[in-house]
């Protein structure tokens, strides 16, 4: 990717609610004349919190927030639900689609991630999609076919490949299934070696605006392994998880980038 720096997000799951949330601003430490694009994705109800207190640290210019799912309708009758123009309305620049917790404990198919692509691209926000294979499809061989179909299900929309075309945001995030929150991280290599398939897939339907969309790697990163991560080619920053839960860890993988 060309660019300004690595991207290093954190993706608070169902952790830190709102006082918790409201604590974590203070306690980050960002290394002067850090490029790093950071990104942090707390739970729905935490987000206006933790954007007030960024204000009040001085960081909202520096730190945009995410959700983690969104409705792809924009409202009505979706009891639990949270759509785009909400997110937008409280301050979300991102917001995270397909995540493999979504599509392995909530049961969200491919058809259900490419909706939420286009809603969120509708609603001026940026996605960041996730794809992954599980243990069994990677020790079947079936890595690329996987990711692939996971990415190519969203791309297939002309809507989606005239927004990205024109300039929208969009990120994309490779997150093997065996890795996330299992202390087993991919190799650089493993990273590279997927990444370089989705890279050549998004050159082939997007054109000249392919390699400038971010590829992050996410998977049991943490402040040792984020280093060599990322400077792993293809490799355009990381996605965390565990270890974005403590501001200390999380500002030190900044500080890696
Ligand atoms: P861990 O970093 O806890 O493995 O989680 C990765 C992840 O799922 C980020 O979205």
């Amino acid at each position: 990717m060309t660019g300004p720096g690595k991207v290093v997000a954190g993706n608070w799951k169902m952790n830190h609610g709102p006082r918790e949330a409201r604590a974590f601003p203070s306690q980050l430490r960002i290394p002067d004349g850090s490029s790093a694009e950071i990104l942090l994705f707390p739970p729905a109800i935490s987000l206006v919190g933790l954007r007030e207190e960024l204000e009040r640290a001085g960081l909202a210019d520096r730190i945009e927030v995410g959700v983690q799912n969104v409705h792809f309708e924009d409202s009505g009758a979706y009891t639990g639900e949270t759509s785009v123009s909400m997110a937008a309305e409280v301050g979300a620049s991102h917001v995270l689609v397909g995540h493999s917790e979504r599509r392995h404990i909530f049961g969200e198919t491919d058809a259900e991630t490419a909706k939420k692509v286009g809603a969120v691209l509708r609603g001026g926000l940026a996605p960041v999609l996730c794809v992954g294979e599980d243990l069994d499809e990677r020790e079947a061989g079936r890595v690329e076919e996987v990711i692939l179909r996971q990415l190519e299900t969203v791309l297939a929309s002309e809507a989606i490949r005239a927004s990205l075309g024109a300039g929208a945001r969009f990120l994309l995030a490779y997150e093997p299934v065996w890795a996330i929150g299992t202390g087993r991280t991919a190799t650089p290599q493993d990273a590279s070696a997927a990444h370089a398939v989705l890279r050549s897939h998004l050159v082939e339907r997007l054109g000249s605006r392919g390699p400038q969309i971010p590829i992050l790697y996410g998977g049991s990163v943490n402040p040792d392994n984020a280093g060599d991560l990322m400077s792993a080619a293809e490799v355009d920053g990381v996605l965390v998880g565990g270890a974005s839960l403590d501001a200390g860890d999380f500002s030190r993988i900044i500080g890696a980038a």
